[in-house]
């Protein structure tokens, strides 16, 4: 007989052949480890976030050697995230040079020049309110945030780190930044801009983990309708005429589709972030013994690099270095 139909198993019969065909592989200079580090008089303070088990709020030393591990294995990329102990309604422990953000970066970029120590742009971790940008009658007002951020931003690259990332969702951050940077000589500081960002549930742990839960309301006034994917591609337009010169896609594995839309219809480095609520998902289920989470994370970061992914943000950029080490 005759075999008119496709035997896609005969490239699948041995682990070598399937090797040789892998279309999609994690690469571990894709992967960006976030880390929260918090403004303490304790200097051994480390307190595990009780919905991200394995990850941690650290003081500057505790990052250090947290993050020391981290290089060991092989992490070429992180990204911060502060908290202050002081909050108010204009977070101005954002943008002050002596911040926790801007302490930590200075210990990193010291320690380790050539580690990329990207920074996270936004003011609800800063904000006695939680909310990400300045309010003004109970509402988030955005060109009078686009100053806070632009300041930030350029106290981060003052304090020596490698790439900014604003997360706060105003319309025309990325000009402000960019001009901001521009005008005092960081015109060679990429921006990664959250372009697509959704107002998700994902980010439930996170918000535990940087203490930014909004004190009112939501942020759905900012971030995106996880509904919408044409407009989608008007934010990533936008960023990208403004100076973007990466774009993230978040949460990521149940965007996808997203994630593919910004891959095909822009050609800058696209990036996802595997968000808190990922992450706490998969933790779970792994501790129920109803996963198996090793498999289950690299099947899901090998899914978001399928989907369009060149860099990941993910808390399981340490464990991926350890199983592929
Ligand atoms: C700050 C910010 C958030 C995340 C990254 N930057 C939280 C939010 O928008 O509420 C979420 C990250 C995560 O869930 O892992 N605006």
């Amino acid at each position: 007989m005759n075999n008119t139909f496709y035997r896609g198993r005969r490239l699948r019969r041995t682990p070598a052949l399937r090797d040789l065909v892998r279309e999609t592989e994690i690469r571990p200079q894709d992967l960006i480890q976030p880390y929260f580090v918090v403004e303490t008089d304790d200097p051994e303070f480390s307190q595990p976030i009780s919905s991200m088990p394995g990850q941690a709020q650290y003081s500057l030393n505790k990052l250090q050697e947290r993050v020391a591990q981290a290089v060991d294995l092989g992490l070429r990329a992180l990204i911060l995230f502060g908290i202050p102990k002081e909050k108010d309604p204009k977070g101005s422990q954002a943008y002050a040079d002596t911040g926790i953000v801007q302490e930590a970066v200075r210990r990193l970029k010291a320690r380790w020049p050539e580690l990329v120590v990207i920074t996270d742009v936004c003011m609800c971790e800063f904000t006695s309110h939680g909310h990400c940008g300045i309010l003004e009658n109970q509402y988030v007002q955005n060109d009078i945030t686009l100053d806070y951020l632009a300041k930030t931003a350029l106290s981060h690259a003052r304090a020596g780190a490698d790439m900014v990332a604003p997360s706060d969702m105003m319309d025309g951050r990325i000009q402000a930044i960019r001009e901001a940077l521009d005008k005092k000589g960081f015109e060679e500081l990429p921006i990664m801009s959250y372009a697509v960002k959704s107002a998700s549930s994902f980010y439930g742990p996170f918000r535990e983990a940087a203490e930014s839960a909004p004190a009112f309301g939501d942020r759905k006034s900012y971030q995106m309708d996880p509904a919408n994917l044409r407009q989608a591609m008007c934010e990533a337009q936008a960023d990208l005429d403004e100076g973007a010169d990466i774009l993230m896609v978040k949460p990521a594995l149940p965007y996808l589709d997203v994630l593919r839309r910004i891959r095909d219809g822009f050609d800058v480095p696209t990036a996802a972030y595997q968000v808190s609520g990922e992450y706490s998902m998969i933790k779970a289920g792994a501790q129920m013994g109803w996963i198996d989470e090793q498999k289950i994370v690299m099947e899901s970061l090998t899914s978001i690099k399928r989907a369009g992914a060149d860099l990941i943000i993910t808390y399981f950029a340490e464990n991926v270095l350890r199983w592929m080490a």
